[in-house]
């Protein structure tokens, strides 16, 4: 069954011109058929390289958006339409707004995982592989960092020098994750190195061998001398780290954060919009081109 699926796949990307982009936190079995697998930022930079006329990213929403915001000529079709993350909503316009009256010369600083609309009133859009870069390198000091807190408090200890003002958003999976869960985990692997996604608490942070985006955790992992790991951030990097061999161990909190709506994305629902082009990412061209910019930044601005 899941081997015809896959063919039935591979035959309509050569039909349809069609590329596959998957997110580390989706179902291994369709990373497993992704032409391109990587964090936000690496497909964000890849969508905009590729010549095909059809993107399918697999990943929830705001992915598929930001592809499409720098590809407009481009078909973007999301596997499945209400994958969506929830974080993305976490802050209102009017926020944003009355922010700008109260500090005349702020930057707001816009986490990639956020809706079209609040990038459209951003100044610069960040991943949690480069928002410390790039917050480092703007030359106002007062900036507001939206929607995840976790990921605005890191940042704003490694750059003490700007005035970054949170907002209250944050990842529901990764702000469940607690202390006393690492040090559960710790207890049974003493030896083993804690690798952290900065959208965790700080509580979880400071008991942390390594803070760093998805592509950061299993870069890590891969160079390091250490055979065990635990791992806070979402299931689905395990499906890389187990790749990676060498008899290295990786454990999970207790319970482990499982993204629902990235686990949306199925074999089947990849086939089903390549097959009929349903759930193609459309936006209007005035709202594109303002939330252009801020990503456009990002891409000058990262390395
Ligand atoms: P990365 O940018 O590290 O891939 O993370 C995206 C995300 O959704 C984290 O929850
Ligand atoms: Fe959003 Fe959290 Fe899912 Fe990432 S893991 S897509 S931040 S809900």
């Amino acid at each position: 069954m899941k081997q015809e699926i896959v063919k039935t796949i591979e035959r309509l990307k050569k039909e349809k011109d069609a590329v596959i982009l998957a997110h580390y936190y989706v179902d291994g079995s369709v990373q497993e058929i992704a032409d391109y697998v990587g964090d936000s930022f690496y497909l964000a930079k890849i969508a905009k390289q590729i010549n095909h006329q059809v993107i399918v990213f697999c990943g929830v929403r705001f992915m598929g958006e930001s592809a499409k915001i720098l590809n407009p000529q481009k078909t973007v079709l999301l596997p499945d339409g209400a994958a969506d993350c929830p974080m993305a909503h976490m802050v209102s316009e009017e926020k944003i707004e009355q922010m700008r009256k109260e500090y005349p010369d702020l930057a707001v600083v816009c986490y990639v995982n956020s809706t079209k609309a609040l990038k459209a009133k951003s100044d610069v859009c960040v991943t949690s592989s480069n928002a410390v870069q790039i917050v480092k390198a703007l030359p106002n000091k007062d900036v507001f960092f939206i929607p995840d807190e976790n990921l605005g408090r890191y940042v704003k200890e490694q750059v003490p020098e700007k005035n970054v003002i949170l907002n209250d958003g944050f990842c529901p999976y990764h702000h469940k994750i607690t202390a006393g869960q690492v040090r559960a985990e710790k207890e049974k692997h003493p030896q083993a190195l804690v690798l952290t996604h900065p959208e965790c608490r700080e509580e979880v942070l400071s008991l942390s061998d390594y803070i760093g985006s998805t592509a950061g955790i299993i870069s890590f992992a891969q160079k390091s001398e250490n055979k065990e790991f635990i791992v806070c951030t979402e299931h689905g990097v395990s499906y890389q780290l187990e790749g990676l061999g060498k008899g290295k161990k990786f454990y999970f909190v207790s319970p482990c954060p499982v993204c629902a709506d990235m686990k949306k994305v199925t074999l089947e629902k990849v086939a089903h919009v390549l097959q009929t082009g349903e759930n193609a990412v459309e936006m209007d061209e005035e709202e594109r081109l303002c939330a252009m910019a801020p990503l456009e930044r990002m891409l000058q601005l990262a390395t």
